[in-house]
């Protein structure tokens, strides 16, 4: 009986596994994705049913399990060297005549693009995935594993039967230009710092704690390399070929020469091609094919000496500024904009430019009509990274940053130690008023389904002053707008009702506190459970929340104390909406833990971080981040801090693990 079960669940599982090869790495899906996910949740249901049969590479895993797990630091088997940059076609030309010299014999060199991502070393035993490591330092990196399984091009098990016992397949982690451009947008309606390129945004994905979240961030992969005692192949053109076969996505982009000139035309033509790829590269990579001739050349300490990196020239446009423009924000925050002659730059036509900050346009000592250089090194805003100061024939007006809000003439504050320049005028600052509303429907708060511009026309026509009047709008309202029909009107009305039901810790990201993100959002509305308590907490009370600092603790008290926000929560009150915990988590809540604070340490099997934490706060214990004498307990997990634990040691601190802690809350 229970073999059937087995035969069914690897069956499914070879099936999703051939599947998401089709997808993810041919691009070519012999199934629709309405049958794919019939599969997945057929498996899904099987393996909730067996337990038993758990494998961590199967297909299901990909999702990400939220058991979230502090990364380990881990040894590299194999150490993992950076390459040495070239930028010109001469110095390939001596590395060429190098491995000539030291070799004395034929060889070849494997072309192959330098993609613009964050390294992995992927070890496979017998097939499976076992461990995902960072570069680190290049002797020892993060286990990644758990994120890294969400990846849907790297194959949790290889395909084929003549693979290795012990790989490693080092590669890249990427994220594709759309995707980044995508979570930048979103980034930029929440107000939180934008990722400069791809690059970082993939290691800055790859090492955040949720699973969930690095799944649905969308990287990819590129792998570039074999490491193992048995490759199949003394050819690492081969041994590439080989890995594609196996499942792992290695790029086409890989050709073997035998003369500088085959380089030169390879480097020619992927200059101008790699604008055409859907994720970044900076470059060519050039290594010697023959694994024997690579081991005779061998490495310094940091490169080897049987490859190099011949990085692509920035691109770059001379372009002439015409003037500068300041851009309000929600928070007040001004940014100075460059606005071009337009001009032609990597494929897209630039009109405009960032210019960051006074500090950037006094280092550039900019003036109105100058000539100035425009580049796009990997980043999707252009940044000005220069002038040609031979080129000024009448020299214009210096830019100077404005006085005074460009919105509301209010004088601009410029705090000591900060770049950024504000408009102090919260209150009455249309682009601030407008911005405020703009966050507050977004998904991740009220979810409220209504644009930009139907925003900034109610408030321009004087229907809206804030989030609160959203509540009051009437369908006369709206269906005498020019343009607007019967559908909309109603259909604007149904999003703002159904908005109601918003729960708590969104309600409170809405209102837009300074410095009150998501999580420090779902942390306050987990510390106090309704509104009132919140707004009468002392910074003291704040800050004994795990994560809330002082600049947190103090922007809630300031906005608790402005007569404004107050009647601004009061009449969002008034219309229904969330301000206190549901009863299923105020149901769950007791005092089991009250008076008592709690380390968390090491990582966990049961439950993630962030779970023990809610837990500790849930059951009126204070989670505290380092051990003292105040602490009660340490809930300790595997792979605890030696520091912690000698500390707790010294001190007599009672370690309780996961299973016992949870028998203390009754669960
Ligand atoms: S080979 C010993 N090949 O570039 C061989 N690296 O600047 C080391 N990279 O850390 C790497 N594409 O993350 C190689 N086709 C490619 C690559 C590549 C991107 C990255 C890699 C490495 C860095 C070195």
């Amino acid at each position: 009986m229970d073999e059937l079960n087995k035969e069914k669940i690897e069956n499914l599982r070879r099936q999703l596994h051939e599947h998401n090869y089709n997808y993810y790495v041919l691009s070519r899906p012999t199934i629709s994705d309405f049958d794919f996910d019939a599969l997945m949740q057929q498996l899904t249901e099987l393996e909730k049913q067996h337990p038993e049969y758990y494998d961590p590479n199967s297909p299901t895993m990909r999702v990400g399990s939220d058991i979230n797990k502090n990364f380990i630091q881990v040894r590299h088997r194999y150490p993992m060297l950076s390459l040495q940059n070239t930028y010109t076609e001469s110095e390939v030309t001596g590395f060429y005549n190098r491995v000539k010299r030291s070799l004395n014999e034929d060889f070849e060199i494997v072309c192959e693009l330098k993609f613009d991502g964050t390294s992995i070393s992927l070890a496979y035993e017998n097939g499976r995935l076992l461990q995902a490591i960072t570069r680190g330092d290049g002797r020892q990196g993060d286990d990644v594993t758990a994120n890294v399984r969400t990846i849907r091009n790297i194959p949790l098990v290889l395909k084929g039967d003549d693979i290795p016992g012990y790989i490693e397949a080092r590669g890249e982690i990427l994220m594709p230009w759309d995707v980044f451009e995508e979570l930048n947008k979103e980034r930029e309606a929440q107000e939180e710092p934008l990722f400069a390129n791809p690059r970082n945004a993939a290691s800055g994905t790859l090492k955040m704690q949720d699973p969930k979240v690095v799944a649905s961030r969308k990287l990819k992969s590129s792998i570039y390399y074999l490491m193992g005692e048995e490759l199949p192949s003394d050819s690492h053109f081969e041994n590439m070929e080989l890995a594609r076969k196996w499942g792992l996505n290695v790029s086409k982009a890989m050709k073997k020469c035998s003369s500088p000139e085959e380089v030169f035309e390879y480097l020619k033509y992927w200059d101008v091609e790699r604008k055409n790829l859907s994720v970044a590269t900076d470059g060519v990579v050039l290594k010697v094919d023959s694994l024997s001739q690579q081991r005779q050349l061998g490495s310094t300490s940091k490169f080897p000496r049987w490859a190099i990196a011949y990085k692509f020239n920035a691109e770059k446009a001379l372009t002439r500024l015409e003037s500068v423009s300041f851009q309000v924000g929600r928070t007040g925050a001004v940014t100075p904009v460059a606005n071009l002659e337009p001009v032609l730059l990597s494929g897209t036509t630039v009109k405009r430019a960032s210019l960051y900050n006074e500090d950037a346009i006094n280092a550039l000592d900019l003036h109105i009509g100058d000539m100035v250089y425009v580049e796009k090194g990997g980043e999707i805003i252009p940044k000005i990274t220069g002038v040609d100061k031979e080129a000024r024939f009448l020299i214009g007006d210096k830019v100077q940053f404005a006085r005074r809000c460009p919105d509301c003439g209010t004088p601009l504050v410029r705090n000591e130690d900060e770049a950024v320049h504000y408009c102090p005028n919260s209150e009455e600052c249309p682009p601030q008023i407008k911005g405020r509303i703009e966050h507050f429907v977004t998904r991740k708060a009220m979810n409220i389904t209504i644009g930009p511009e139907t925003i900034g026309l109610l408030y321009d026509k004087g229907l809206i002053k804030d989030a609160a009047d959203l509540y009051a709008l009437r369908f006369e309202d709206l269906v005498n707008l020019e343009r607007w029909a019967e559908t909309s009107a109603n259909n604007l009305l149904a999003s703002i009702e159904k908005s109601k039901t918003t729960p708590y810790e969104r309600v409170l990201f809405a209102l837009g506190i300074r410095f009150v993100g998501e999580t420090v959002a779902r942390k306050l509305a987990l510390a106090f459970h309704d509104i009132d308590e919140l707004g009468a907490a002392t910074v003291e009370q704040l800050t004994s929340v795990e994560e809330i600092g002082d600049r947190i603790a103090r922007s809630v008290k300031d906005f608790f104390e402005n007569p404004r926000s107050v009647d601004f929560v009061d009449r969002l009150r008034a219309h229904g909406l969330q301000f206190q915990q549901s009863e299923e988590t105020m149901a769950a809540r007791t005092d089991k833990l009250a008076g008592l604070t709690v380390v968390i340490s090491g990582t966990f099997e049961l439950h993630s971080r962030d779970e023990y934490k809610a837990m500790i706060l849930q059951n009126g214990g204070k989670n505290s981040g380092s051990v003292s004498k105040n602490t009660d307990y340490i809930l300790a997990g595997e792979n605890m801090g030696p520091a912690k634990l000698e500390k707790a040691e010294k001190l007599g601190v009672k370690m309780i693990d996961e299973k016992t802690f949870l028998e203390m809350l009754g669960l």
